[in-house]
């Protein structure tokens, strides 16, 4: 069965590593995920962000995760990633998700709170895990200067209230990663981590991870982070295998031929992922 991230985390915190969370949208990356964990023997998080639901269909995404984590021998949770609305939330959770997450990221601190305690007392009374995110993460298009973008970093201070008013299981923070392909490379405030993790006591998420180098991932996950998201790494490497085929043979016509070396590609990166993340073997 599919199960919470709490546990997850919790002995994530306890063994000091962190769960790889992949975003999926299709069958081939759910059961590259699956079949990485598997390899890895390490548990996993599968998310589905609004937008993959609207493309595979909610009952869809609930029906590929639940036969996945049926076979696993590892613990899959199956997580809604950047939920923006109660009614989205409580849509995934009627569906079978076994954890959401509610954005409030965008809403003054008092809505943000307001909006994450009123997910968490409906979900937590159905034993599903809330992740909530405090300061902007945002996307590598966002056009903004370095000291507008620090302006949108978690404030350590707000985080200890945040925490301690929602009795949120998980804490996605601002702190110099982006959605999406990076420009450059991108520098992560780390004593901005440290000061938020003396503070809080919930596992810290790390949004944005695909482009930060390993060794900036491992210092986060040194300093708290307990759930690293990443997307982007998998797309990359699935549509390049796709254009290897393509390009190689401009006449094949069978989507197998296409997508299964796309699946072997994205099965790499992610057991690549979960052995950084140090849950290679915690399963
Ligand atoms: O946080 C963003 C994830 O990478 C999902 O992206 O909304 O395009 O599915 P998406
Ligand atoms: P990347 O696409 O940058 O890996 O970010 C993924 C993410 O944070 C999903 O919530
Ligand atoms: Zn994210
Ligand atoms: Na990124």
């Amino acid at each position: 069965a599919l199960v919470p991230i709490t546990e997850l985390l919790k002995e994530a915190e306890a063994g000091g590593y962190a769960v790889g969370a992949f975003n999926c949208n299709n069958m081939e990356i759910v059961q590259a995920i699956i079949a990485a964990a598997e390899a890895e023997k390490a548990p996993v998080i599968m998310q589905a962000s609004q937008g993959a639901i609207k493309y595979a269909g909610l009952d869809y995404i609930v029906a590929m995760a639940r036969t996945a984590a049926e076979k696993a021998t590892v613990p899959v949770a199956l997580h809604l990633d950047h939920g923006t609305s109660f009614e989205q939330v409580m849509k995934c959770i009627r569906a079978g998700f076994s954890s959401v997450m509610i954005d409030g990221s965008k809403l003054p601190l008092e809505e943000n709170i307001a909006l994450t305690k009123k997910v968490i007392d409906v979900a937590h009374a159905v034993g599903v895990s809330v992740e909530a995110e405090l300061g902007k993460i945002g996307g590598t298009e966002d056009d903004i200067s370095v000291d507008e973008k620090e302006a949108l970093f978690t404030d350590p201070e707000e985080a200890r209230i945040f925490v301690e008013r929602t009795g949120v299981d998980a804490l996605a923070v601002a702190i110099g990663t982006a959605h999406g392909q990076y420009k450059g490379v991108p520098r992560l405030d780390f004593e901005r981590l440290k000061k938020i993790r003396s503070l809080v006591n919930v596992p810290i998420v790390l949004h944005g991870s695909s482009g930060v180098p390993d060794e900036a991932i491992q210092e986060a996950i040194r300093l708290g982070v307990r759930k690293v998201n990443i997307d982007t790494n998998i797309r990359e490497a699935f549509v390049a295998a796709m254009r290897e085929v393509l390009a190689r043979d401009e006449k094949e016509i069978d989507p197998r031929k296409v997508l299964t070396p796309a699946r072997e590609a994205a099965i790499e990166v992610i057991r690549e992922k979960i052995r950084v993340f140090g849950s290679s073997g915690k399963a």
